[in-house]
């Protein structure tokens, strides 16, 4: 099981997928290719590094095969994610691909449609940004700009707290 790892304090949430192959093999979330991309564009656009955000999954066992994970195994997981938005309640949650964009936003809508805006989400804020995977494939410069542009707006909601409290 991957359970999340952070500051459990963090001003600042992140939500994937799921576990791949090394974040099954090391039980924490985003340590592959993918996360090594995340954290180099969060360090370089927002200015922190992981120990001071939180960083979560939406289910929280790697789908066999890497498939996506099924509705059943999204709602069965889903009471520990948000027993943890609860405990560490953050003032801006970025989600990352259409799985957590559609979970906490309640939307069948394609995260393509859903990003470039904030959304007020449990006192706070929620940006819904491309998930770092998809900026491994052909076609990722673009969906790295929109990701940097995304984690700025994120920037902007975590030092405007008064708005977002
Ligand atoms: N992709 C995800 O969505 N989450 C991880 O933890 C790793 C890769």
């Amino acid at each position: 099981m991957v359970f999340g790892v952070g500051d459990p304090e963090a001003k600042l949430f992140l939500i994937g997928e799921g576990p791949g192959y090394d974040e099954d093999r090391t039980g924490e979330p985003f340590v592959g290719r993918s996360g090594q991309l995340l954290d180099r564009l969060v360090r370089q656009e927002i200015g922190i590094e992981r120990s001071q955000y939180y960083i979560a999954n939406v289910v929280k066992c790697r789908p066999p095969g890497n498939r996506d994970p099924k509705p059943a195994e999204i709602e069965s997981c889903r009471p520990y994610l948000e027993a943890q938005l609860d405990a560490v309640s953050p003032k801006v949650v970025v989600t990352l691909g259409n799985f957590a964009a559609r979970l906490l936003l309640d939307t069948r809508e394609s995260i393509g449609r859903l990003r470039g805006r904030l959304y007020p989400y449990r006192g706070g804020v929620l940006v819904p940004t491309y998930h770092p995977a998809a900026a491994l494939h052909s076609g990722g410069a673009m969906v790295v700009a929109a990701m940097r542009a995304d984690l700025v707006r994120a920037k902007e909601a975590l030092s405007r707290e008064k708005e977002v409290i």
